[in-house]
C-alpha cells in the first residue's frame, strides 16, 4: 500500500466530521450529557469556538458558524432503544438498536403469478448476476423472493459478509455454486435440488459456479441489510453443526441423498429439506413432484408466505369462487394468500416444485 493510504494500523491517522453550530456550549451539552461522546478537544480556552468529541466510534468536530440542519448521525447501539433526537444545532440523531430482533412489515397478502416469459424482465445486479423478481408487490415488505442467473460460471467475487434477517434460503435450481458457510466446515458444492438454510448472521461466501447457475432465494424482510465481515475468515477452524443462530440451525440439504416420502396430498412425493426442524417449525421447505392429474386443494392455510416454484414440467392453478385459471410452467412461481381458495393440477409427467411456507399467519 502507497505511504499515502490510509490505513487502519496508523493511530496518527484520525478522521472527523465537522458539525456547524450557532450555540457551540449547547450542542457540546447535548452530545456529551445526552449521548454520552467524551470531549477529545476544545479551542481556544478563552472563548470555545471549536470542540472534538468522540463516541460510538465516530470523531465529531463541532464548530461555531452555520448550522448542523442537512446532518445525519446514526448511532448502532444495544444500550439505548430506538428513536430519533434532534440536537440543539438541528443535526438528527438516529438512535438504533443493533441487537433488537428483526421485525417483518406488516404482511400484506396478495395472489402474485409471476410467469418465466421470454420478456420476462431481468435486472442486472453486482458481479453480472441476473434477477427476476417472483414477488413484485414484496407482500408488504415481509418477503422477497427472487430467480438468480449467473450466465458464465468461474470465481463469484464475493467476500464474507452476514445478513440481519428472519429467514433466508437458497435452492439451486440448476448448474452448481461452491459455498462456505461459520462453523460448517470446508466450502462445498450445491448441485440442483440442493438447498441452504441461512440462519440469521451466519458468516457466508461464495466462491464459485457454473455457467448458467441458477438459484431461488427467499429471504424476509424484503429489505435487510448485508454487513461485511472483516474479522472471520472462511472456512472457520471450528465445526458447529448444531450451532444456534437466534433459534435456527444451518441446512445444507442434499437432494441425492433424501429420499422421496408420501405426501399429504395423493399422487405427490416430497423431499423435506429439514428447514422445519432445523427453524422449530417457524418455515418449511419441499422439493414436490406429482404424477400427471394429480390435485392439491386448499381452502386455505396457516402460513405468512406460501410460495411455489415450477420446477418442471406443467401445472394449473385454479383460484377463488370464480375457478380463474392459469397454466404454470417451469420457471413460474405463485405466492398464494391464506385466505384464498385454490386447486393445483398437475398436467404433466415429471412435474417438480419447490414448496416454501414460512411464518404463522395466526
Ligand atoms: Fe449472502
Amino acid at each position: 500500500m502507497p505511504n499515502n493510504s490510509p490505513t487502519n494500523s496508523n493511530a496518527r491517522d484520525i478522521a472527523e466530521i465537522v458539525v456547524p453550530c450557532q450555540e457551540l456550549d449547547q450542542t457540546l451539552s447535548f452530545f456529551v450529557d445526552q449521548l454520552s461522546f467524551r470531549i477529545e478537544m476544545i479551542t481556544p480556552a478563552d472563548n470555545p469556538n471549536t470542540a472534538i468529541v468522540s463516541g460510538y466510534g465516530l470523531r465529531l468536530c463541532l464548530r461555531h458558524g452555520g448550522t448542523g440542519e442537512n446532518i445525519v448521525v446514526r448511532l448502532h447501539t444495544s444500550d439505548r432503544k430506538a428513536q430519533t433526537l434532534h440536537a440543539p444545532n438541528g443535526t438528527t440523531i438516529e438512535i438504533i438498536n443493533a441487537s433488537a430482533d428483526v421485525v417483518l412489515p406488516k404482511l400484506k397478502e396478495s395472489l402474485v403469478v409471476t410467469p418465466l416469459t421470454s420478456d420476462a424482465s431481468w435486472t442486472v445486479g453486482r458481479a453480472g448476476m441476473r434477477y427476476r423478481d417472483l414477488i413484485p408487490s414484496r407482500l408488504g415488505g415481509a418477503f422477497i423472493a427472487s430467480h438468480i442467473h449467473i450466465p458464465n460460471g468461474g470465481p463469484v467475487p464475493d467476500y464474507v459478509h452476514y445478513h440481519r434477517i428472519k429467514f433466508q434460503m437458497i435452492y439451486c435450481r440448476s448448474g452448481w455454486v461452491r459455498v462456505v458457510y461459520e462453523d460448517q466446515g470446508e466450502s462445498f458444492v450445491m448441485n440442483a435440488g440442493d438447498c441452504v438454510l441461512q440462519p440469521p448472521e451466519i458468516r457466508h461466501r461464495v466462491l464459485e459456479s457454473s455457467d448458467n447457475l441458477e438459484v431461488i432465494e427467499i429471504g424476509a424482510p424484503a429489505e435487510h441489510e448485508t454487513f461485511a465481515e472483516h474479522t472471520i475468515t472462511l472456512p472457520t477452524p471450528t465445526l458447529r453443526p448444531d450451532r444456534d443462530f437466534s433459534g435456527q440451525r444451518f441446512v445444507h440439504h442434499v437432494a441425492e441423498q433424501t429420499p422421496w416420502l408420501p405426501w399429504r396430498f395423493e399422487g405427490f412425493e416430497a423431499r423435506n429439506t429439514g428447514i422445519d426442524l432445523a427453524t422449530s417449525g417457524y418455515a418449511s421447505a419441499l422439493t414436490v413432484r406429482g404424477t400427471k392429474s394429480s390435485v392439491i386443494r386448499e381452502n386455505k392455510h396457516q402460513h405468512q408466505l406460501m410460495f411455489i416454484f415450477i420446477l418442471s414440467g406443467l401445472a394449473t392453478l385454479e383460484t377463488g369462487n370464480d375457478h380463474e385459471i392459469k397454466q404454470l410452467r417451469a420457471g413460474a412461481s405463485i405466492t398464494l394468500p391464506s385466505t384464498l381458495k385454490f386447486k393445483l393440477e398437475v398436467t404433466a409427467d415429471d412435474t417438480q416444485f419447490l414448496l416454501v411456507e414460512v411464518g404463522s399467519s395466526n
